[in-house]
């Protein structure tokens, strides 16, 4: 890899700013100081210093995102925004969206370039915890949440796998799923005569959309959180 591509994927800055640090001096490798941003390393061995630190380079990476409305859950889009170009754009050229939430849903959205993974998470079998706070145009009855717990028909061939429901308000519930199927929770609360007006994924897999993010924004994963991802186990057990 050449050396201001894996500066920039350290953020450490921009590709021109990356490139003015090394032409000062800044950047050595193998102890040696360089003058070539375009120089080639082997970022597994190479030992790269900044200012005299050395970096530690991260083969994957892990980017919690407050996914906006109106941007989709892909790499590439023709008509809108999508949610790897909320990313800074001098950073990572490898990164997706783990899984999809739809272009009007909002909230917790992993980015990454672990593809092993990601597979992994988003395999049918795995049954990995999603919630959503939903929020409804008609109030939930006791009975609407006990089937919406049981399962739903949404014109699959099963009923929905059993959901856990957790009343916030009357027209808004966090709902929390094993399964990811294409517009699940509306379909979800269509099959019990209601319509969902907003969406946000606030819980994927153990971890938390931190509330200090505001739509758009987005910080890597910490390292308890990484392991909370990677742990194989469903923690709500219902
Ligand atoms: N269910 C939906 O209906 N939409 C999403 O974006 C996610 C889950």
């Amino acid at each position: 890899m050449r050396l201001d591509r894996y500066l920039c994927e350290l953020n450490i800055g921009s590709r021109s700013q990356v490139r003015e640090f090394v032409r000062k001096g800044l950047v050595s490798v193998n102890g040696q100081v360089v003058r070539s941003a375009d120089q080639k390393i082997a970022e597994q061995k190479d030992q790269v210093a900044f200012q005299g630190k050395t970096l530690t380079y991260q083969r994957y990476v892990y980017y919690m995102l407050n996914k906006p409305r109106g941007v989709v859950s892909a790499t590439q889009d023709n008509t809108a925004g999508t949610v790897v170009e909320l990313l800074a754009p001098e950073g990572r050229k490898d990164l997706f969206p783990m899984g999809r939430l739809d272009k009007d849903t909002e909230g917790l959205l992993i980015l990454t370039n672990d593809g092993e993974l990601t597979h992994r998470l988003l395999s049918p079998k795995r049954h990995v915890d999603k919630t959503y706070e939903v929020t409804v145009v008609h109030a939930l009855s006791a009975e609407d949440i006990q089937r919406l717990e049981q399962g739903v028909d949404i014109g699959e061939d099963r009923l929905t796998l059993p959901a856990k429901v957790d009343a916030v308000s009357e027209n808004i519930l966090h709902l929390t799923i094993q399964e990811g199927k294409y517009h699940q929770v509306k379909r979800m609360l269509q099959a019990v005569g209601n319509q969902v007006t907003a969406l946000k994924r606030i819980r994927f897999g153990g971890v938390d959309l931190d509330d200090g993010l505001e739509a758009g924004e987005y910080r890597p994963l910490t390292s308890q959180e990484e392991e909370r991802l990677r742990a194989d186990r469903n923690e709500t057990g219902y």
